[in-house]
């Protein structure tokens, strides 16, 4: 399959896809100084900035990005640290094919800031998750989680950043089994082959 990363800020997922030889065809950003667009670039990923202010709303900002994924013949998405919320007709094209990576063991700390959201808390264990989006905020039916114990002494930084490391293998660990069939979705459950017993 053909797919693409929508990205907003350091791309370190998007390193992390890349090393791990998933089949990333087009990165897209909504930021012009995202530093994943300089990891695309290294790549030799074909990359976009599509700038939000040329469009009148999240409607139609979705609705170029979806006619430049349909030119790029893109079959499935990665959320990488993307920040914008994507518009129904976006998530519904893309149903089953568009997956996202979040700092937190959902359905705990869902949006904006979770690790911080998990500290403030003062939860032990926290985590990431790789889930399918849906319509919803960090909803989707989820493909992959593993936790993370917080330290004692943990600061926003360290503790995002043992996060990251779990991240940067759950997620390309998803996109290869989605690539290879491995995986299907039976309401909120994914069942993965892997972990079939028999
Ligand atoms: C990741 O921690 C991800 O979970 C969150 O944003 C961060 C993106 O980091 N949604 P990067 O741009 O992939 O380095």
């Amino acid at each position: 399959m053909k797919w693409a990363v929508l990205v907003s800020g350091r791309g370190s997922n998007l390193l992390a896809l890349v090393e791990a030889g998933c089949p990333i065809y087009r990165v897209l950003s909504h930021r012009p100084q995202a530093l994943a667009l300089d990891i695309a670039q290294k790549a030799g990923i074909a990359h976009r900035f599509l700038n939000p202010h040329q469009f009148e709303d999240r409607l139609a900002y979705d609705r170029a990005l979806a006619e430049d994924l349909e030119v790029a013949e893109i079959e499935a998405v990665v959320l990488a640290g993307y920040l914008r919320l994507i518009t129904p007709p976006l998530v519904e094209r893309y149903a089953g094919r568009m997956i996202n990576v979040h700092p937190s063991l959902l359905p705990a700390f869902p949006g904006l800031h979770a690790v911080k959201q998990a500290l403030d808390y003062g939860v032990k264990v926290t985590g990431a998750t790789v889930h399918f989006v849906d319509t919803g905020l960090d909803s989707g039916p989820i493909i992959a989680q593993e936790a993370v114990t917080i330290r004692p002494d943990d600061t926003e930084n360290t503790l995002a950043s043992r996060i990251q490391s779990v991240e940067h293998r759950l997620l390309p660990a998803a996109v290869h089994a989605i690539d290879q069939g491995k995986i299907r979705i039976e309401g909120r459950k994914v069942i993965s082959e892997d972990y079939q017993e028999g």
